[in-house]
């Protein structure tokens, strides 16, 4: 299965509740040859009217943050938890997690990335476990099977609390130190 197959099937996806809302799914954009993979959660209204990942004023954030680590879409891929928007951007519910980590795991497969940041709390809770707490975990890597996990704030927490911007930079200069001294800034 390559990238493009796995598109096509997400779009004709209708095994949970979220596809009857959808307009667009949202697999995900940048560069499946890439060794460095972000999750975030969710599409929200702008990526749903687009079918493009963070296209909306989180994604906006989000190229500003890579590019402060000197990195874009074309060093990265950016995918989701979910790949249908949640109506009013609330949380995906447990069971659309269920029904769409398939496709999240098929990403993972063909791309099979080195390093992968993970955007808030919704992307580590259903990777790691579910009692993570971003507040007290952000910012410390976990290496699983070889592939080196970072958790981070969502770029929409900081764009709710400008609080969180100063602890956020923190984890994107340990990430950007990861990424060097395991030879992947190309
Ligand atoms: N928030 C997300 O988690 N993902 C997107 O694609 C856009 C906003
Ligand atoms: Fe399919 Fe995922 Fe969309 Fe649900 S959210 S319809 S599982 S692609």
């Amino acid at each position: 299965m390559d990238i493009n197959e796995l598109n096509q099937y997400v779009k004709n996806c209708r095994k949970c509740e979220l596809c009857k809302t959808r307009t667009n799914t949202v697999t995900g954009d940048g560069n499946i040859n890439s060794k460095i993979m972000l999750i975030g959660e969710g599409p929200g209204y702008q990526e749903d009217m687009t079918g493009t990942a963070f296209v909306g004023p989180a994604g906006q954030l989000l190229d500003k943050m890579l590019a402060s680590i000197g990195l874009d879409r074309t060093k990265v891929y950016i995918c989701n938890v979910v790949k249908c928007r949640p109506p009013k951007n609330r949380n995906p519910k447990p069971d659309e997690v269920n029904a769409c980590m398939d496709y999240l795991r098929m990403q993972y497969l063909i791309m099979k990335p080195k390093a992968v940041l993970l955007l808030g709390s919704i992307a580590c809770k259903n990777i790691f476990d579910k009692d993570f707490s971003i507040m007290k975990e952000h910012g410390k890597e976990r290496i699983l099977k070889d592939t080196i996990f970072m958790p981070t704030f969502h770029p929409s927490a900081l764009l709710r609390n400008e609080e969180l911007k100063k602890p956020a930079w923190e984890d994107l200069k340990r990430f950007r130190a990861i990424l060097e001294v395991n030879g992947l800034y190309e």
